[in-house]
């Protein structure tokens, strides 16, 4: 269908669109690979791109400082020359043709329907839930004051740099809505000074502990609205881990939906009760960084994640349904495609799941630069465009702004669909109260608010809008210290959870805890007089270069706080292993040495040590990042920098063969340990994860025993890379132009695979040891309400505020006169009224065909009767060893056997319903004093017990048969069991 409106020719370049359609990826059912809007673009050739746009290591404040190399410079540097060879570049330009089109072909012959994703249209506007109506009646009142401008204004970002934040909006002066500011990120406040570095969500998964999930994530908070944030970009729940390689794994929480679910919602929960919007992020499917985004990888487009509905719905949604339900006010769209369709221009994810499903009341804004469209962008359910830019960084030539006013001016987007946008970021804004200026000040010229801090320079005065180059100075840095004092210093909560994470996986001979004087227990005192002496041994232990050494951290050198990327940050301080050892070992007792690099200590200078503590790691990041032949997704999982042979060599010549060896790993995620965990001399292996600024004293905590371990493994430790599948493999080589990886393996990553398979692993899911020991007993299993198939049918919902839909004459949203531009700065301005011009629009297929509402909505996160609680369990858990402990009770569910596909006589297909052996459904952690009991209790919800499936669209609890719980301390270790 068309509608009046711009004429414009699809703006995708024309190679893409050809492409698209020989490959068949060019899904006509949705508008998210066209790019129609109301201006030509005339600097899309994918061949032709400017490098520094490639290169994203721009984005680091050292490199405006004085840059770094990254894999990119290499990009760099072939293209510059490509400019100066035109010879050259003809032949590349034809090679890459051939490849392309060899690749087409292949595409063509290989691509089935099903890696398409069906329409869902129109985007259900906001404010039809009651937990938002006083919210959305404010926001409305705003809204419907603004001007065409003033809207579009503050759903576009200013563009890369255009402001202090990595994101900025520009502002609705007239009705005083101001400027927004979006900083990153998951485990701190990026590029600003005098704030905490975090422990990384990997760390905070491996707590399994909700108190600290909450109190992180509200320190978190108030540093941010401290330092003038509005809006956190975190925290991140996908990639959920289905490939332990990735290279953003930790920045969320673990490869289990449920534990990430819960870990996201409680990090929402303690943001938002700072009155900062939190913002789940990568929705959905950007579980690898080769090919998340155009032009990243040197291909035009990025990745296709393929998807069936009943994975997506039982895996990868469940925590962002988790965080919606915890209120999330805003969520970040990823870069890559899903079914074929970009996230950001996906009618069904970001319409139909989302917003109608999933009853997202908050906005959707773009990761930077995923917007890869238009008018359809905004169809499909986009409400925010970030950075600004469209497809190129820091050009200033957005896909909205500007482009945003002609299409609703010469009606290619109706004005109900901007009010909504609109809408949707002041009713967050509201939500959260920022409009109390006792939290957010105003900004200048009413008050002092804004943010503090400048992402671009560490100079206390600089340019407003760094990426312009040009206009505005003033006072950018105020450096302010937001990280507590006293008792509500964040340092204490970052030390407790580093701690709290640190897993015990091997202690044999109990030789942990270690004693300050260092003969402990199961250690043969010297002779008289004799210092009991310790090696500390590897790069991994030591200060390196200074943890801020490399831009976003990346790179692998010293101790490991952190992975690298946009999710890092500027460390106020590392406390290295070796510093807090040194400190920990009583001086008269023990002697130190250590030995701070990878290098292999000659065995003459371990010959009578007794203790060798030895530290590797293993490291990765986001894409736009490279290091040491890791590009963003690890190569493989063993330890880096020759880790593997330090520990083996190490184990082996400690104390001649005599010594104890312990080996400490810091990692972003699984790291296979089968080169040496079976050397005799190893005693002792401890995960200490991505710690944070307290690395060194939690470790030194939790060494000498004065906080007794109980983290647990937020992922599976398989004894290879291979044994986790195909599925678990990343995609590091293109198989087409759009490179199409698909989740084959459907519900079995990480545990879930190793079950179904029966694949030995090293250490489970969900493993962890404590120097103290707990037992299980007298499981009780009370159903509180009968079985049923289907949840309660969707409540009805609040009519969304109507506001005005009238289109103001175009003259009211030209650049006024005298108006001063900014070089790239990104405006809402049209340059004359001639800018608007009819046509006709074509709408995506399907949309004057409004979508049925889901039965599985009609709340926050889902339908609400998804959480009627349908059984208690409860149960008894004693510390039967000798010192006070923690211990994380986990709740496994497997599904009755012989459900049918087949439902009410509906002949849908045949056989059973294909379960995992059992999924994690509820965890708690508890402390109890030595020869102590306490009961444990939790609750199934409806949610818990039921399935996907895609014949009903809906939650289905099977009523037949019966389930097992299982309760234990790990995915495997299951001590108790019974039916329901
Ligand atoms: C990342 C996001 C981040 C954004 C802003 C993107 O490249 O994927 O996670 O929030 O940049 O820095």
């Amino acid at each position: 269908m068309s509608r009046r409106g711009s004429a414009e020719s699809d703006q995708k370049t024309s190679e893409e669109v050809a492409l698209l359609k020989r490959t068949n990826h060019l899904d006509t059912s949705d508008s998210s690979t066209r790019l129609r809007d109301d201006d030509t673009f005339d600097e899309n050739d994918p061949l032709n791109i400017d490098p520094e746009y490639v290169d994203r290591g721009e984005r680091s404040k050292e490199r405006q400082r004085g840059g770094r190399s990254s894999r990119f410079a290499v990009v760099r540097k072939f293209i510059l020359r490509r400019k100066k060879c035109c010879i050259a570049s003809t032949a590349i330009a034809s090679v890459v043709l051939i490849i392309i089109s060899i690749g087409a072909a292949l595409l063509r012959k290989s691509v089935p329907e099903t890696r398409s994703s069906p329409p869902w249209y129109p985007t259900p506007p906001g404010g039809t839930l009651p937990s938002w109506k006083n919210a959305y009646e404010k926001a409305a009142r705003l809204v419907d004051q603004m001007s065409l401008i003033e809207k579009v204004n503050i759903t576009t970002g200013t563009g890369w740099q255009m402001g202090l934040c990595v994101g900025n909006t520009g502002p609705a002066v007239n009705v005083k809505f101001p400027s927004l500011c979006l900083q990153d990120g998951p485990l701190g406040i990026r590029f600003a000074d005098n704030i905490t570095a975090f422990p990384a969500g990997i760390t905070v998964g491996a707590t399994w502990n909700r108190d600290l999930m909450f109190r992180r994530g509200q320190a978190h908070g108030r540093e941010a609205r401290l330092k003038g944030v509005n809006i956190i970009l975190g925290p991140a729940m996908g990639p959920l881990g289905k490939m332990p390689a990735a290279g953003r794994n930790w920045e969320g929480f673990g490869a289990d939906p449920v534990l990430q679910g819960v870990a996201a919602a409680e990090t929402i929960k303690g943001i938002q009760s700072e009155g900062v919007i939190a913002t789940a992020k990568h929705f959905i499917l950007n579980e690898q960084e080769h090919f998340r985004q155009s032009f990243e990888w040197g291909l035009p487009t990025a990745l296709s994640s393929n998807i069936d509905d009943r994975t997506l719905h039982e895996l990868y949604l469940w925590p962002f349904a988790e965080s919606v339900r915890a209120g999330v006010a805003s969520i970040m769209c990823s870069y890559q495609m899903v079914n074929n369709s970009y996230a950001c221009g996906n009618s069904k994810i970001l319409n139909g799941i989302l917003k109608d499903e999933l009853g997202f009341q908050g906005f959707v804004q773009s990761d930077w630069l995923a917007q890869r469209s238009g008018v359809a962008s905004a169809l499909a359910g986009l409400d925010m465009s970030m950075p600004g830019d469209g497809l190129l960084w820091a050009n200033g030539k957005s896909l909205w702004g500007r482009r945003l006013t002609l299409s609703v001016l010469n009606g290619s987007l109706p004005m109900s669909r901007l009010n909504d946008m609109a809408t949707r970021i002041v009713a967050a804004w509201y939500q959260l109260k920022q409009d109390d200026p006792q939290n957010f000040p105003s900004p200048p010229p009413e008050g002092e608010g804004g943010p503090n801090f400048s992402s671009w320079t560490n100079e206390e005065t600089g340019l407003l809008y760094h990426g312009s180059g040009e206009g505005p100075t003033g006072r950018v840095n105020k450096f302010l210290n937001v990280q507590g004092e006293g008792n509500d210093a964040h340092g204490i909560v970052a030390r407790q959870i580093a701690a709290e994470a640190t897993v015990l996986l091997k202690n044999d001979d109990n030789i942990l805890p270690l004693s300050r004087s260092g003969w402990g227990e199961g250690w043969t005192k010297g002779p008289a007089n004799s210092k009991f002496k310790v090696a500390i041994i590897g790069d991994d232990a030591g200060e390196g270069k200074g943890p801020n050494f490399c831009p976003d951290r990346g790179c692998n050198q010293g101790t490991l706080g952190s992975g690298w990327g946009s999710g890092a940050v500027e460390f106020p301080y590392l406390v290295a292993p070796v510093k807090a050892l040194e400190n920990a070992f009583d001086p008269n007792e023990v002697i130190i040495s250590t030995f701070l690099t990878n290098d292999v200590p000659p065995s003459n200078e371990l010959l009578d040590v007794d203790l060798c503590l030895i530290f590797i790691n293993s490291d990765a990041g986001e894409g736009y990042l490279g290091h040491d032949g890791i590009n963003g997704d690890r190569n493989d999982l063993f330890a880096q920098k020759g880790g593997d042979k330090l520990a083996k060599s190490v184990i082996q010549s400690c104390g001649s063969g005599n010594g104890k060896s312990i080996v400490i790993v810091h990692s972003v995620g699984p790291v296979v340990v089968e080169n040496w965990v079976d050397e005799p001399g190893l005693k002792g292996l401890i995960f200490a994860n991505l710690p944070g600024q307290e690395s060194g004293n939690a470790l030194v905590d939790v060494l000498f025993g004065d906080v007794n371990p109980s983290g647990k493994l937020p992922y599976t430790v398989g004894k290879s890379l291979a044994d986790y599948g195909a599925g678990g493999q990343v995609l590091y080589r293109p198989n087409g132009i759009i490179p199409q990886q698909d989740y084959s393996e459907g519900l079995y990553i990480d545990y879930r695979h190793f079950d179904k398979y029966a694949i030995p692993t090293r250490y489970e899911f969900g493993y962890g040891l404590s120097y103290t020991t707990f037992s299980f007993s007298s499981l009780k299993i009370t159903p509180t309400k009968p079985k049923s198939p289907l949840p309660s049918p969707r409540p009805t919902l609040l009519s969304p505020p109507s506001l005005s839909t009238n289109i103001p004459s175009a003259d009211k949203a030209v650049f006024p006169d005298g108006f001063l531009k900014l070089k790239k700065f990104v405006y809402p301005y049209i340059r004359s009224v001639d800018e608007v011009k009819a046509g006709d629009y074509p709408y995506p297929d399907g949309y004057d065909s409004p979508n049925e509402p889901s039965q599985a909505g009609g709340g926050e996160g889902g339908n609400p009767s998804l959480w009627d609680v349908h059984a208690e369990v409860a149960l008894q858990v004693s510390n039967t060893g000798g010192r006070k402990g923690k211990e994380v009770v986990q709740l496994y569910v497997s599904f009755p056997d012989d459900v049918p596909v087949n439902r009410n006589g509906n002949t849908w297909g045949e056989g059973s319903v294909d379960f995992p052996v059992k999924v994690l459904r509820n965890f708690t952690k508890i402390e109890l004093d030595p020869s102590t009991s306490t009961i444990v209790s939790f609750q199934l919800t409806r949610k818990d017990l039921s399935y996907w499936s895609v014949y009903d669209q809906n939650w289905i609890m099977p009523t037949n048969g019966k389930f097992t719980i299982w309760v234990g301390n790990s995915s495997q270790d299951i001590s108790l069991s019974g039916m329901l």
